[in-house]
């Protein structure tokens, strides 16, 4: 059993965890993953490691509230346990000195590339980071991923806060100015990081995206998070989740996470009637 040593609601829909788990905490690198199961009878989902602390052996992760099973967890307080919390599993991002890279993150990903940009700023790299998220409201954790970047770019669709806009656009525009940029690492909503690779494509530039189809074991054996890049058939959960994002089937991506979308709605409705008939 892993216990949850420590809770935030950094957004009213996204939790911060952070789990006493020593040898998890003792391999992680950058761009890992973990597998948890809220108890025995929960199912198994991947969430990234958005930090960890080798002394205290604990990991940190994020969550947005998506459907019935992070919504069950976001339930658990500090104090709580989990059942299972397998990892670190994936690749971790490759890091290396390139020059200057742009970490772009949509939505909860902000958590997920922060200890990318931390490590790639580490190897020397000149680090821009682009972060946004429909609102104002949704917004966390710009103080946390400034001090991990040499420049910060904040949008919000709708203009609530900072630049009216979503993260490609500053993207381009970097691109268009004629800077050089050697690197591009998107992570964020599917669609966003498809959009990412579009616009870095034209001009050349390798665009690493970190992609989250549906898993089940995590470790390469039910063929569950089979994606298609460069044509060919890859698992996300060993030969990931760092990808080209210029060699992905993005339709293909899109359609497969969609798969269970009927009994996704189904399992939240069922869940939220249960807790509603509990009270
Ligand atoms: C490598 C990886 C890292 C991830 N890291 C994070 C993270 O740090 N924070 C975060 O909030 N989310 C992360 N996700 C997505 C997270 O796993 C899903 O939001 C979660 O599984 C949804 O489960 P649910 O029961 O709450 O919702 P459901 O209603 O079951 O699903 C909601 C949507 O989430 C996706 N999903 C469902 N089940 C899975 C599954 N077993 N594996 C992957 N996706 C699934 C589907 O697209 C689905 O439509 C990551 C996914 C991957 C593959
Ligand atoms: S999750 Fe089963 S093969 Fe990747």
């Amino acid at each position: 059993m892993f216990k949850i040593l420590l809770r935030e609601d950094l957004v009213p829909n996204i939790h911060l965890f952070k789990i006493d788990a020593p040898n998890v905490a003792k391999k992680a690198r950058p761009g890992q993953f973990v597998v948890i199961r809220i108890d025995e009878r929960g199912e198994r989902i991947p969430l990234t490691i958005a930090d960890w602390d080798e002394n205290e052996g604990s990991i940190t992760i994020v969550f947005m509230e998506a459907g019935t099973t992070t919504c069950r967890l976001a339930t658990l307080q500090a104090g709580d346990y989990i059942a299972d919390f397998i990892g670190p599993l994936g690749l971790p991002t490759h890091i290396e000195k390139f020059g200057t890279v742009v970490c772009v993150a949509g939505g909860f990903a902000v958590a997920t590339i922060m200890p990318i940009a931390r490590a790639m700023r580490n190897e020397g790299n000149r680090v821009i980071s682009i972060m946004g998220a429909r609102n104002k409201d949704l917004l966390f954790w710009e103080d946390e991923l400034r001090n991990v970047s040499d420049q910060l770019i904040v949008t919000t669709d709708d203009g609530s806060y900072a630049r009216k806009g979503v993260v490609t656009e500053p993207l381009k525009e970097r691109l268009e100015s004629g800077e050089k940029v050697d690197r591009v690492i998107a992570i964020g909503p599917s669609i966003m990081m498809k959009y990412s690779s579009l616009t870095t494509q034209p001009f050349g530039v390798k665009t690493i995206v970190s992609l989250n189809p549906i898993m089940v074991d995590g470790t390469g054996m039910c063929g569950c998070c089979r994606v298609s890049v460069d044509g060919v058939t890859r698992f996300v959960c060993v030969d990931g989740p760092d990808f080209d994002g210029h060699q992905v089937d993005w339709d293909l991506l899109f359609a497969r996470q969609r798969i269970y979308l009927e009994e996704e709605k189904l399992s939240l409705e069922q869940w939220q009637c249960q807790c509603a008939s509990s009270l």
